[in-house]
C-alpha cells in the first residue's frame, strides 16, 4: 500500500489533516502523521518506509532524503521551499513541488495586521498612526506581494512594486506604481513589506545601505523569511535612527535582547504565524494531498520546483 507521510512540527489545523486522509483514502493510500516531533531522528525514523511526504517548514535534508528509502515525492504544503535540500533530492530522483498561492491570504492579513498592531503603538494606549495615505513598497509581486496590495488598497496607502520578474502592466493594473531598482523602492517608501524567498541571491540581501535609504517613521515588515535581512546592518540602522522599526513574522535569533534594546520599535510573532490558519492549512494540505495522487497515479508534474 503505499504510505504518505505528514510530518508537521508546526501542525496543520485538525480539518486539513482530515481532508488530506480522506483524499489519500479515496486513492487507497495509507496516511501516516508525525506531529509536534522533537528532533530529526524522529522524521528520518518515520520517512524510512514511505512513498510520499507532505511537510511545511519541516527540514527535509539529504540525511532525511537518503533514509527514505522508498520515497517518490515530497511535496512542501505552501510557498518557500528553502527547507529541502533540491539537489539530494534531484539526485535520488524524488519530485519536489510546493503548494503555491494556497496559504496566501493568510501571510498577506497577518502582514497587514501587524502593521495596523505596530502603528497602533501595539495597543498601548497612546495615539498611534494611520496606514492611509502612507506609502507602501511591496517588495516582490507575487501572490503574496499582489494580495498585500489588494488589501492595503482598502487602508488607502499609497502603493509601490519591485519585481523584475512580473510584467509591469500585471502590477500596474492593480493600481500599484511600478519602481525600477530596490533602491528607489527603500527610498519612496515609509513601509516596506517583503516577500521575497531565501535563496543564493537573496541571503542577507537586505542591507544597511537600503534600510538607512528609507524615510522618515520607517517601518520593515518581515513575514518573509529571516534568512533575508542582514542583521549586523538592520541593528546599525535600529541603533542610529530613533524613527526605524522592524515588525517581523521571523522573530531574529537574539530577539529578546533586540526588543530590549530597542523597546516599542519592535514587534515578533512568538511563532511563524503566517500561514497559521484553518483556511490555510485546509487549502494546502489539500492541494499536497492531491498533487501527490495527481502524480503518482498520471505522472503529473505541474508546481515541481526540482527540474
Ligand atoms: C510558506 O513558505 O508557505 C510560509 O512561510 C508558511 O510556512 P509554514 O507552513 O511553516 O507556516
Amino acid at each position: 500500500m503505499t504510505k504518505v507521510l505528514v510530518a508537521t512540527v508546526k501542525p496543520f489545523a485538525p480539518k486539513a489533516v482530515s481532508s488530506i486522509g480522506e483524499i489519500l483514502d479515496e486513492a487507497g493510500y495509507e496516511l501516516v502523521m508525525l506531529e509536534k516531533y522533537a528532533d530529526q531522528a524522529s522524521l528520518k525514523n518515520a520517512v524510512k518506509t514511505v512513498d510520499a511526504l507532505i511537510v511545511r517548514s519541516d527540514k527535509v535534508d539529504k540525511d532525511i532524503i537518503d533514509a527514505a528509502e522508498n520515497l517518490k515525492i515530497i511535496v512542501r504544503a505552501g510557498a518557500g521551499y528553502d527547507n529541502i535540500d533540491l539537489e539530494a533530492a534531484t539526485s535520488r530522483d524524488v519530485v519536489v513541488m510546493n503548494t503555491p498561492g494556497q496559504n496566501s491570504n493568510a501571510v498577506a492579513e497577518l502582514a497587514l495586521g501587524m502593521m495596523v498592531y505596530h502603528a497602533r503603538g501595539q495597543f498601548n494606549g497612546k495615539p498611534g498612526t494611520e496606514l492611509k495615505g502612507k506609502t507602501l513598497g511591496i517588495h516582490a509581486y507575487g501572490n503574496v506581494g499582489k494580495l498585500v496590495a489588494h488589501i492595503a488598497k482598502g487602508f488607502g496607502m499609497e502603493l509601490y512594486a519591485y519585481d523584475p520578474f512580473i510584467d509591469d502592466e500585471l502590477i500596474e493594473k492593480d493600481g500599484v506604481n511600478v519602481v525600477k531598482s530596490v533602491e528607489e523602492l527603500y527610498k519612496k517608501c515609509q513601509y516596506i513589506s517583503l516577500h521575497i524567498p531565501a535563496n543564493e541571491k537573496t541571503r542577507r540581501s537586505i542591507n544597511y545601505t537600503l534600510l538607512s535609504s528609507m524615510p522618515e517613521n520607517a517601518t520593515l515588515v518581515n513575514t518573509a523569511r529571516k534568512e533575508v535581512i542582514d542583521e549586523d546592518g538592520l541593528m546599525k540602522v535600529m541603533a542610529e535612527r530613533e524613527d526605524f522599526s522592524y515588525i517581523s513574522d521571523i522573530a531574529p535569533d537574539n530577539a529578546d535582547v533586540i526588543q530590549e534594546k530597542f523597546k516599542g520599535r519592535c514587534c515578533f510573532t512568538p511563532k511563524k504565524m503566517g500561514a497559521q490558519t484553518a483556511e490555510a492549512n485546509i487549502n494546502a494540505g489539500i492541494a499536497a494531498a492531491r498533487q501527490i495522487v495527481s502524480f503518482l497515479e498520471n505522472g503529473d508534474r505541474t508546481f515541481q520546483v526540482n527540474r
